[in-house]
C-alpha cells in the first residue's frame, strides 16, 4: 500500500529535496503553493509532473481544512513558513500568522478532518529557538530563548504541537533543525549569498560582497541529510522531538574564507567590526565588505548542536561535510548562475 504526504512549502529548499525522497520511496506527493504572479516551481521542475500542486495559504484556515480533507494524507510535514529572521523584524505579526497560527490551523485541519488517529504530523522547527542559549552544543533538554519574531512564533508552534500530541494523542513531532543548507537555498540566506558571489568571482564578475555580522557561529549541514530525518521521524512508532545537527560550528567569516578557497582564492582580513574587509591575497583587492543595515536589531551569536538522541533512537547521521557542502554549492553556482 502507498502513502500518501502532504508537504506544505514544497517549493522551498527542504521542500524540494523532502518530495524527491518521497517520490524515490513510492509516496502519493501533494504539496500546499500559494498563487504568485510568476512561476515559483523551479525548485521541484524536475518532478512537477509527479506531485500534485494545490492553491492554498497557511493563513487561510478553510483552505488547509478542505484540503486535509480531500487529501486524506498519511503524513503531513509543515515546512511552510516565512523563514527568514530578518524579514521577520520587518514583517512581525505576518510571520506569526504564518508561522505560529498557520501551524495551529493545520493540526485542527487534521482534528475536524477526523484523522488525528491516522494521520502523522512533523513540525518544522528550528534551532532559532534556542537563541543567545547559555549552554552549548544544545539538544532537546536546553532552554529555548528565541531573540527574533520569526523564532517567537516557531516556538508557538513548537508548543502547539506538543500539546496536540498530548491532549489528543496525536502522532505530532519537532524536528529542531539546525541551519541546513544545499544549492537550492535561497540567495538572500548567508551561505549561498557567499557560494554564489564565489562563483561570480570565478566567472570575472567585480562584485564586492556586502555582509551584515561576520562573528556569527552556526552549525550548517546539508538539507538532504535532515529532510531524511524528517521522514525517519515519522517512521517511528511514538512522536518525540528530535534536534538535527552536525556539531560543528564556524563563523561566518570562516564560510567566506572556504567558499573562496573553492575558486582559488586566498582571503587576508583587515581591520574591525563595520571597518573589516576580506582581501584577496595574491592582489590585495577588497572582495568582502561589511554593511551595517544588514545587521539585525538582536542576532543569534553562537549554534551548535547536539543530535545524539537522533543518533542513537534514529539511527540518523549527517552524511555530508561543512566542506563538501560548500564545494557542492559552490560548483552549482558557477554551473548554474544567472546574472
Ligand atoms: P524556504 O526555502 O524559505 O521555504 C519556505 C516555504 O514555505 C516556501 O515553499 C514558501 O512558499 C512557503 N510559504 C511561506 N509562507 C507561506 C504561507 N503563508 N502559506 C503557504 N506557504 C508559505 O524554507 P526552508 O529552508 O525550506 O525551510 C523549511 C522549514 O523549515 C521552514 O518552516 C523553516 O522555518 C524551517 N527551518 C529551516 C531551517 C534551515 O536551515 N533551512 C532550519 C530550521 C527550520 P513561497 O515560495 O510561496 O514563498
Ligand atoms: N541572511 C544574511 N545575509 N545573514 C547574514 C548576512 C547577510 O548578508 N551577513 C551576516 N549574516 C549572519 C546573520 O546575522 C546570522 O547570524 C547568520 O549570518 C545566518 O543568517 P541566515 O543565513 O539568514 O540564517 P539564520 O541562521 O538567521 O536562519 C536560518 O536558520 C534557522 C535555523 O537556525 C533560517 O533557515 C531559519 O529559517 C532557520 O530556522
Amino acid at each position: 500500500m502507498y502513502k500518501k504526504a502532504f508537504i506544505t512549502g514544497i517549493n522551498g529548499q527542504d521542500g524540494a529535496y523532502l518530495s524527491q525522497l518521497l517520490l524515490e520511496k513510492g509516496y502519493e506527493v501533494h504539496g500546499l503553493v500559494r498563487r504568485a504572479s510568476l512561476d515559483r516551481n523551479d525548485r521541484i521542475k524536475p518532478f512537477l509532473d509527479k506531485v500534485f500542486l494545490h492553491y492554498g495559504d497557511m493563513t487561510d484556515s478553510t483552505n488547509l481544512v478542505r484540503l486535509v480533507m480531500e487529501i486524506c494524507p498519511d503524513e503531513i510535514y509543515n515546512l511552510a513558513a516565512q523563514s527568514h529572521v530578518a524579514v521577520s523584524f520587518e514583517t512581525p505579526e505576518y510571520t506569526a500568522n504564518a508561522d505560529a497560527l498557520g501551524t495551529l490551523r493545520l493540526l485542527e485541519a487534521i482534528r475536524i478532518a477526523g484523522l488525528e488517529k491516522s494521520c502523522r504530523f512533523y513540525q518544522a522547527s528550528t534551532s532559532e529557538l534556542f537563541g543567545n542559549a547559555e549552554v552549548s552544543p544544545q539538544n532537546e533538554t536546553t532552554p529555548f530563548r528565541p531573540a527574533s519574531p520569526y523564532a517567537a512564533a516557531k516556538l508557538y508552534a513548537y508548543w502547539v504541537t506538543r500539546n496536540y500530541r498530548d491532549a489528543y494523542g496525536m502522532h505530532a513531532s519537532n524536528g529542531i533543525l539546525f541551519n541546513h543548507e544545499s544549492p537550492l537555498r535561497g540567495k538572500n540566506f548567508v551561505t549561498r549569498k557567499i557560494t554564489s558571489a564565489a562563483a561570480a568571482y570565478k566567472r570575472g564578475e567585480k562584485k564586492l560582497l556586502k555582509l551584515g555580522n561576520l562573528n556569527a557561529k552556526r552549525d550548517w549541514g546539508h538539507a538532504k541529510d535532515y529532510v531524511r530525518g524528517m521522514w525517519m521521524m515519522l517512521q517511528q512508532d511514538e512522536p518525540d522531538d528530535y534536534v538535527f545537527a552536525t556539531g560543528r560550528a564556524e563563523t561566518v567569516r570562516r564560510f567566506v574564507e572556504l567558499a573562496y578557497e573553492v575558486v582559488g582564492v586566498a582571503l587576508d582580513w583587515s581591520g574591525e567590526g563595520v571597518n573589516e574587509k576580506g582581501l584577496d591575497r595574491a592582489s590585495g583587492e577588497v572582495l568582502v565588505q561589511v554593511d551595517p543595515s544588514l545587521y539585525r536589531p538582536v542576532d543569534v551569536g553562537h549554534l551548535c548542536g547536539d543530535a545524539s538522541k537522533a543518533k542513537v533512537i534514529l539511527h540518523w547521521k549527517p552524511m555530508c561535510t561543512l566542506d563538501d557542502l560548500i564545494n557542492e554549492m559552490v560548483v552549482f553556482d558557477i554551473d548554474n548562475q544567472t546574472k
